[in-house]
């Protein structure tokens, strides 16, 4: 269940990583950038509500079962924070969904392709774990396409009320 101690994870271009409070400036402007936002469930923040989401969230060692997690996307040539990977687990560790958030000026660059596979191989780690999902409205070609360019396959649409409006999200699976 623990594997804080196998980061940061060097997958180039990108460094998987805790997040840190010194993130805080870079978190803030893609949190904020309503085409990052559009498909995300996440809420803007707040500086204080950032500071103090990234302070719990430095402090991660493991997963916490029925809850997300956020580790950072970092720029390995500068180590800027880029964007994250959120991860949630069930409460028995046997199911992860995952999440994830890429700031525009490094999109199309392969870098939520790299932070992705790290996570995946992060989760293959943690041997209860036997599936992991994406779940993504059906309007957002680049996170499809990531998706299936790792190996999830289409298993579910769903109908959902999102940011006011109905829509269909598209749920994938791949075995861990
Ligand atoms: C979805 C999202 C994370 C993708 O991030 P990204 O870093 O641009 O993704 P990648 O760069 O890995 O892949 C995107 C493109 O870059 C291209 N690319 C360029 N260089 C590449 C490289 N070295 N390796 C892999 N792909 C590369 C890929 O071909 C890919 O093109 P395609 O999608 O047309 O096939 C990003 O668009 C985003 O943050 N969107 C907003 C948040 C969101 O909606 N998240 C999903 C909800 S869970």
């Amino acid at each position: 269940m623990l594997f804080a101690d196998r980061l940061p994870v060097h997958r180039k271009p990108v460094l998987l990583r805790l997040l840190r409070p010194a993130d805080v400036e870079a978190f803030l402007a893609y949190r904020s950038d309503p085409e990052v936002a559009r498909y995300q469930g996440w809420s803007t923040m707040d500086r204080a509500a950032a500071s103090e989401f990234l302070e719990d969230m430095s402090g991660v060692d493991g997963l916490r079962p029925g809850e997300w997690i956020q580790l950072g996307i970092a720029d390995a040539a500068t180590g800027t924070l880029c964007g994250d990977v959120g991860i949630h687990c069930d409460e028995a560790l046997e199911r992860a969904e995952i999440g994830f958030s890429v700031a525009r000026p490094f999109q199309g660059r392969g870098y939520a392709s790299a932070a992705v596979s790290a996570t995946l191989d992060l989760l293959q780690a943690v041997p209860s774990i036997r599936c992991v999902r994406g779940v993504t409205d059906a309007r957002n070609g680049p996170s499809i396409r990531l998706l299936e360019r790792l190996g999830f396959a289409k298993t579910g649409v769903q109908v959902a009320d999102f940011k006011g409006e109905r829509c269909a999200e598209y749920v994938y699976e791949r075995a861990c």
